[in-house]
């Protein structure tokens, strides 16, 4: 990207705007940290609830004592092994980070990107006294993350200053791991498996979620598609297939391994995990605007490399509302899971 884009993007933060920028996640909606007013703007023109944090993004690992005053040892190991990437921290926060990024809670999300774009966005706006920006998935609120500016420009209009860093190499969010308690616990799945994240730290991680706090990844009904949408065992595929004309429902088939004609259009996404995340979110927003009646999605292996993957499927079945078919109108949970 030209310095001049960048320039052009550190302005309008400074002066409050939001910015979207890639990461090699998802494109996040910036902006200035340590800015009331821009945090504010962020939750508006998401449609988020106010209480759901979102993450604070820095240029590296010696800016996190900004942000956290508490810098446990499993923090330590895990900024080493997997910073700049797709690994979100929890850790106790500073005064000075505004309760507007943390819903008011005492620990803050902090996450070092890997994209070029994003951290030569993240060291011209340190450049320029903004030590973080604040980012959620460049989403409005409860739809598919973004993976390319295109998206982005798709779910904000022609208004939002978006830097086009291509498409998202990773494709689905950062694994969250909370280490602000006694045990590091991972709080949202993602292609850094809870079996890398637990090589690194040489102990076990916590399971416990009762006291989990508000992690708006952590609804049951999140990343979902507008189209009503099934996750469908391979073995079961026909059979949805079937049923679905039985009613008369038009079906688009998003399938890794399956080779079953039908009348409806099938997807085919790559079968190993790392290919697939990258372009699950664009196959799902693909589909849903082919204004069919049921999105079938063929359920991935049972396996830990596909576990983030799987999550959030089973999210989108969950929060795919049933605007075209009354008859699987599907219940919006509003709890945590
Ligand atoms: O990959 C990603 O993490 C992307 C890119 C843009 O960095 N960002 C992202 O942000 O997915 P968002 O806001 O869509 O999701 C961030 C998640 C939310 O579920 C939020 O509730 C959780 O992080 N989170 C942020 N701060 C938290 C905190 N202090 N405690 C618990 N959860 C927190
Ligand atoms: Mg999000």
């Amino acid at each position: 990207m030209s310095a001049p884009a960048i320039t052009a993007a550190v302005a309008r933060l400074q002066a409050g705007a939001l910015v979207a920028f890639p990461t090699e996640t998802v494109y996040g909606l910036g902006a200035d940290a340590t800015n009331p007013r821009a945090i504010a703007a962020i939750f508006a023109r998401k449609g988020r609830p106010h209480d759901h944090p979102v993450i604070v993004h820095i240029a590296e690992s010696a800016e996190l004592a900004v942000w956290a005053r508490e810098i446990p040892a499993a923090a330590h190991l895990l900024t080493q092994a997997f910073w700049p990437g797709p690994l979100t921290l929890i850790l106790r926060r500073t005064p000075r980070v505004l309760n507007e990024i943390t819903g008011r809670q005492d620990t803050v999300g902090v996450r070092c990107p890997a994209h070029p774009l994003a951290l030569q966005l993240l060291r011209a706006a340190a450049a320029a006294g903004m030590p973080g920006l604040a980012a959620p998935s460049a989403n409005r609120y409860g739809q598919v993350s973004p993976t390319t500016a295109a998206h982005v420009r798709e779910e904000f209009g022609p208004t939002l200053l978006v830097l086009d860093g291509g498409a998202c190499e990773v494709g689905i969010e950062s694994t969250i791991v909370d280490v602000s308690g006694a045990a590091p616990r991972i709080l949202r799945p993602g292609m850094i498996s809870a079996a890398a994240i637990t090589a690194v730290l040489q102990r076990p991680l916590s399971a416990e979620r009762a006291d989990a706090p508000r992690v708006s990844g952590a609804l049951a009904a999140h990343y979902a598609p507008r189209t009503p949408l099934q996750l469908v065992p391979t073995r079961e595929l026909a059979a949805a297939i079937s049923a679905a004309n039985v009613r008369a429902a038009t079906v688009v088939l998003v399938t890794y391994s399956s080779s079953l004609s039908h009348a409806g259009q099938t997807l085919i996404l790559p079968a190993t995990p790392a290919a697939y995340a990258h372009e699950i979110y664009a196959a799902l927003r693909a589909a849903d605007a082919l204004g069919v009646d049921l999105i079938l999605v063929e359920a991935p292996p049972a396996d830990d490399a596909w576990s983030a993957l799987e999550d959030r499927l089973r999210r989108a079945a969950h929060g795919a509302r049933g605007d075209r078919d009354p008859l699987s109108r599907v219940e919006v949970a509003r709890h945590t899971v």
